[in-house]
């Protein structure tokens, strides 16, 4: 299918070089002419996983192109993809005019069916606001043609985007119009080959899905703080309790421990008087990594156990002491 991304940002050029990998032709469009650039000349503005290489693969294949000329991409693709940034503005509604910018852009160069799929996170109702762009900029140019608006939320998450998007949990997709739903039914189909991950919907309810999940996870962050607060007023106190640490390097499957955030989660459990047992698959029985940065007087020591030990447990046991 021929795709134009119009937003080559994380979301924007995640998505671009997953669908290329799938066999699409996609042109991805940004008004960042210096992202542009970097881009034809091989460089990746952005760092993610298996990014780099998806990227150059593609763009090696011809599948994969850049271009700050907004007009060719609408030309490109039957699938217009918003991917722009939408800030949150004052009083901490999303603010719309890259969103509304890039579809105008749409309305001033469609000559044919297009279905203008939104992946930027927006309220309910910005559909509408959509629609009527488009018309709009049709209307001033006295012409008429037909085009969908779809709704597709984004649940990316950095740090794992390229694999999110190659096998996600869910693909949220909005559709109030058959031939739409169509379309997008088919441009999903290889990434949900295991299992149906597509889940259909109206417009309004996709958008507000993407609200709801986000809601979500900022109760769940709030409800922890809360928690927090109130053991600190009680005066619960976490001191001399052991913690178990499941994963010690920054990512798996390599015992690379420089960056790796357990660093500093074991430093600040130490220094809160808890103690530590962690267990990571690591890679041998024999190795042994010792690392002073919690301290002159703490010393987080990981240590290679018996073949049984992690057998049982699936992982290599562990110690990390105060003073070990
Ligand atoms: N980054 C994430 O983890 C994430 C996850 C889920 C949803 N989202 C949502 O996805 C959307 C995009 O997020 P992002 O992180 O990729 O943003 P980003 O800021 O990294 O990228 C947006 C890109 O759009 C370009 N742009 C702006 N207006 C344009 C226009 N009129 N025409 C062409 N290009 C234009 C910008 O130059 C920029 O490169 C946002 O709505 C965000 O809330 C992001």
């Amino acid at each position: 299918m021929n795709v134009a991304i119009i937003g080559t940002g994380y979301v924007g050029l995640v998505m671009g070089a997953c669908l290329a990998e799938m066999g699409n032709q996609v042109l991805c469009v940004d008004l960042d002419s210096a992202k542009i650039r970097l881009l034809n000349e091989n460089g990746i503005p952005i760092f993610e996983p298996g990014l780099e290489q998806v990227i150059r693969r593609n763009r090696d294949a011809g599948r994969l192109k850049f271009t700050t000329d907004v007009g060719a991409g609408v030309d490109h693709g039957v699938i217009q993809v918003i991917a722009v940034g939408t800030p949150a503005g004052d009083a901490g509604l999303a603010d719309l005019q890259h969103v509304l910018a890039a579809v105008r852009a749409i309305g001033q160069h469609l000559d044919m069916y297009r279905v203008v799929v939104d992946k930027s996170t927006v309220p309910v109702g910005t559909a509408d606001k959509v629609r009527a762009a488009v018309a709009e900029e049709l209307a001033r140019r006295g012409v008429k043609h037909e085009f969908s608006v779809v709704s597709n939320p984004e649940f990316l998450k950095e740090g794992a985007a390229v694999e999110n998007f190659m096998r996600p949990d869910r693909i949220i997709v909005g559709s109030d119009d058959e031939r739409a739903t169509r379309l997008l039914r088919k441009f999903y189909a290889p990434f949900q080959r295991n299992r149906e991950r597509l889940m259909l919907m109206s417009v309004r309810s996709a958008d507000l899905t993407k609200y709801a999940a986000n809601a979500m996870l900022a109760t769940r962050i709030w409800f922890m703080n809360e928690l927090a607060n109130l053991a600190e007023r009680l005066g619960t106190d976490l001191t001399g309790r052991c913690f178990a640490l499941w994963g010690l390097a920054f990512k798996p499957n390599t015992d690379d421990m420089r960056e790796a955030p357990s660093r500093t989660l074991v430093a600040d459990l130490l220094a809160a008087g808890a103690s530590v047992q962690a267990y990571d698959p690591g890679r041998g029985s024999t190795q042994r990594d010792r690392c002073d940065d919690t301290g002159p007087s703490k010393t987080y020591r990981r240590t290679a156990r018996s073949r049984d030990a992690r057998n049982s447990l699936g992982f290599r046991r562990t110690h990390c002491r105060h003073g070990a």
